[in-house]
């Protein structure tokens, strides 16, 4: 039987995206340091191993579904987080859900506001899923270039993007693949365009806690007159560390919350009970564990950044927040097609996995996006192994 003309058009539309592609490739050739997948290298911290470890022992609820929008006391601590960081006032009961991780909180706006003839605008180099899940409703998504001398975010290029189609903006800030943090006056521009054109506007917030040099990111959840346009996501993973528990949250009104929650039904039934109590643990134990995380990210942001100048050709823009940064390897003539194929070469010849930029959209082509959420002594191998490749072309 003949699969392809039996598939849906649906998944003919997506792909894998390249973050985890490279990993796989690297696994095949062994040996490799990664700058790859956006993990940061913390363990679980004790207080939340601990907090679930004594649930799983003495609550039987622990390993039972939870109630579908999620714990009543996790939804609590979230809204308590909201107000406290956005001064967004989120009743627990009907304006927040939690999901698994931020992705599906995404995966529930954009099958719940986007369907076929639908665009949706994106900034442009852009987190892949935000595109293959638009490409899942199977709208379309439509590119708003970041400025390339700083990969600052460009209203006007939103603006021009708007058409009587467009069904939602996405926001990523701070920035995945770029680790931009960008200025209020641009992001309350584009709030500004969202409210006057009535578009929604899906604020992924998965960063929004790793904004450096003491800078704050500002989030546009944070405006009172966007609310009735909003999806807010947010998650659990980076900035407490949860990659791998899978848990995040959504915040809408509750009449589109509602609608978000019949996907997150079909799909998920409720985030993970383990995972959901890791999270209420990691938002009611001691903060300074992820403060200290923080600032070791800095840490790590001044090592690649100073490492990557004193590589000659190897250009790039500090970023002030997340855990990237585009470089963009100056090689010799000819030497390399694109960035699909210099990721590749990295990995076979000089054994370090990198995200070619090009898989973030055509601003990113000549770049390869490098994550510093790995520790120091692997950045600095993975710098040595860049230096010394770059050294031999
Ligand atoms: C911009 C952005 N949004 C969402 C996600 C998904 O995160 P989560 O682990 O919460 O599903 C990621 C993960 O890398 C991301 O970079």
């Amino acid at each position: 039987m003949e699969l392809e003309s039996r598939l849906s058009r649906r998944v003919k539309r997506i792909k894998i995206s390249a973050t985890k592609e490279m990993p796989m490739i690297a696994a095949a050739v062994g040996g490799c340091v990664s700058l790859g997948q956006g993990i940061p290298s913390f363990k679980t911290p004790e207080h939340v191993v601990d907090a679930v470890a004594r649930a799983l022992r003495d609550d039987p609820g622990a390993g039972k579904y939870s109630l579908q929008p999620g714990m009543p006391e996790l939804r609590r601590a979230v809204a308590e987080l909201l107000a406290a960081e956005k001064g967004l006032r989120a009743d627990p009961e009907r304006e927040v859900a939690i999901t698994v991780g931020g992705m599906e909180a995404l995966l529930c706006a954009m099958l719940t506001l986007v369907g076929p003839g639908d665009e949706v605008i994106v900034p442009e180099p852009f987190y892949p899923s935000h595109v293959e899940q638009i490409l899942m409703a199977e709208g379309t998504p439509v590119f708003a270039p970041l400025r390339r001398a700083d990969w600052s975010l460009d209203p006007d290029a939103v603006e021009a993007a708007v058409t009587p189609r467009t069904k939602a903006i996405v926001i990523s800030h701070p920035h995945n693949p770029t680790g931009a943090v960008w200025a209020e006056r641009d992001l309350r521009r584009v709030a500004e365009l969202a409210i006057r054109n009535k578009v929604f506007v899906i604020c992924d917030d998965t960063y929004d806690a790793l904004a450096y040099d003491g800078a704050s990111a500002f989030s546009l959840a944070s405006l009172p007159e966007l609310r009735h346009l909003l999806v807010g996501v947010f998650s659990f993973s980076k900035r407490f560390a949860l990659t791998g528990w899978r848990v995040g949250f959504a915040w809408a009104r509750e009449p589109l919350l509602n609608q978000m929650l019949k996907i997150h039904d079909a799909a998920a039934i409720c985030a993970p009970t383990p995972a959901q109590i890791a999270a209420l643990a990691s938002l009611t134990g001691p903060q300074d564990t992820y403060a200290a995380m923080r600032a070791q990210l800095e840490q790590r942001r001044d090592l690649i950044c100073s490492r990557l100048s004193a590589m000659p050709g190897m250009a790039h823009v500090r970023p002030g927040g997340a855990f990237y940064v585009m470089a963009r390897p100056g090689l010799p003539q000819g030497a390399v097609a694109d960035s699909r194929e210099l990721a590749i070469r990295l990995i076979r010849e000089a054994r370090v996995i990198t995200i070619p930029g090009g898989a973030f959209g055509p601003g990113g082509e000549g770049h390869v996006r490098l994550s510093f959420g790995g520790d120091e002594a692997e950045i600095n191998e993975a710098c040595d192994r860049l230096s010394a490749w770059s050294a031999g072309l």
